[in-house]
């Protein structure tokens, strides 16, 4: 065994950082990862059953803007690697009120990258996204090069973030990483998402809301095709590099609709186009042959296959998500979904 890396992970306990740990730490005895996660309403421990007990994992609640606590936590454990997941991720959430989104997203990454510039830390990972770049006509893909030029507040706080990281290793030589990865979907996803909150609706026999005329594009990839590009990029990527991450798997919303209700058994009458989403990107496309030609990583998971296993994990699994939305949640779709319903 190599020289074991003790890895300060944030947000572990939500979507992409559970799947994350949970497939990190089941292949390799030479991580030590400590999760700092605050269990916001994303946050869900249950999500980590794998990993705990295990002895090279460690689960610290926490806020990644709390300057004492991370000092502490980069001391306490002689951090040297960080892999910055924690975010607030969700556009619409932006929409409605910005400001814990600019809060945590941005000066929560300053913490970190002082902290990590205080410790001398040997490898500092922003997950960052394809959003940073704006939005594509119907043509064309996002590269490395593309300019910045994000439009929601949730874009523009991780754009900010981006920029933060960047400018700490071109100040300071701090030897930062950055990945912008298209749209994840997989098991663990938090249902205020397109493909979650659909699957879960129609096996509600709920309306499907389908904002504007559904022919928005994302670029969609498996959650562990995403985690395995910042494995290679925490361990061989070059510091200072961004590295486009993406499965060139376009799909308007509308397509990935119709594919859920066709596998559920479902009919497309549960289908409502609503009131579109504020500034809604109409379309985003990744061009990853960088970190293809550079790292060597490619895509593995084929669409159709990883997404009907998708459907099958929320069919298995409504324990996990029946107690997701008996809670909180049903204030914030009312909050998010009453007045789009009502457009007319
Ligand atoms: P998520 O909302 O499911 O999870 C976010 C996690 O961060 C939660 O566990 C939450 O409790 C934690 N968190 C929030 N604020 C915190 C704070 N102040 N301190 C500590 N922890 C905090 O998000 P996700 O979909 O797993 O996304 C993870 C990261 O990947 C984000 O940085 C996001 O911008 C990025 N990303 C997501 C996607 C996607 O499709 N979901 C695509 C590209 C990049
Ligand atoms: P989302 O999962 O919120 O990801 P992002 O906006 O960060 O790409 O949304 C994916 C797409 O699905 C986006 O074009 C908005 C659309 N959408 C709907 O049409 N209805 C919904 O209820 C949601 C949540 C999203």
């Amino acid at each position: 065994m190599g020289k074991v890396k003790k890895i300060l992970v944030t947000g572990g306990a939500g979507f992409i950082g559970s799947n994350f740990i949970n497939y990190i730490l089941s292949k390799r005895d030479d991580y030590f990862i400590v999760n700092l996660d605050k269990l916001t309403y994303a946050g869900n421990l249950e999500n980590l059953k794998p990993v705990e007990g295990k002895n090279n994992y460690n689960f610290i609640k926490g806020d990644i803007t709390n300057n004492e606590l991370v000092d502490y936590l980069f001391r306490r454990f002689e951090i040297k690697f960080v892999v910055n997941f924690a975010a607030e991720s969700h556009v619409d959430r932006s929409i409605l009120g910005s400001e814990i989104f600019y809060r945590t997203n941005v000066i929560g990454t300053t913490v970190l990258l002082e902290a990590s510039r205080r410790y001398h830390v040997e490898k500092f990972l922003q997950v960052s996204t394809d959003e940073v770049y704006g939005s594509l006509g119907p043509t064309g893909l996002f590269t490395e090069q593309t300019s910045l030029s994000p439009n929601s507040p949730y874009s523009s706080s991780k754009a900010a973030a981006d920029m933060a990281a960047l400018a700490f290793h071109h100040t300071y030589g701090l030897p930062v990483v950055i990945t912008r990865c298209s749209n994840n979907y997989g098991p663990l996803q938090f249902p205020e998402k397109l493909i979650p909150l659909m699957i879960i609706n129609a096996l509600n026999n709920k309306k499907l809301p389908v904002y504007g005329d559904g022919l928005n594009v994302r670029d969609w990839i498996y959650v562990v095709d995403h985690n395995k590009a910042v494995e290679l990029v925490l361990e061989n990527g070059k510091v200072g590099e961004v590295y486009n991450v993406g499965a060139s798997r376009e799909m308007k919303n509308i397509e990935i609709v119709k594919l859920i209700l066709k596998k559920l058994g479902k009919g497309e009458e549960l289908i409502e186009f609503v009131k579109d989403r504020p500034g809604h990107d109409r379309r985003y496309a990744i061009d990853s042959s960088k970190i293809q030609n550079e790292l060597g990583w490619k895509p593995e998971f084929n669409f159709e296959n990883a997404i009907s296993d998708t459907i099958d994990w929320y069919l298995q699994n409504k324990n996990w998500w029946e107690r997701i939305i008996s809670g909180e949640y049903q204030n914030y779709y009312n909050e998010q979904y009453a007045h789009r319903f009502n457009k007319n």
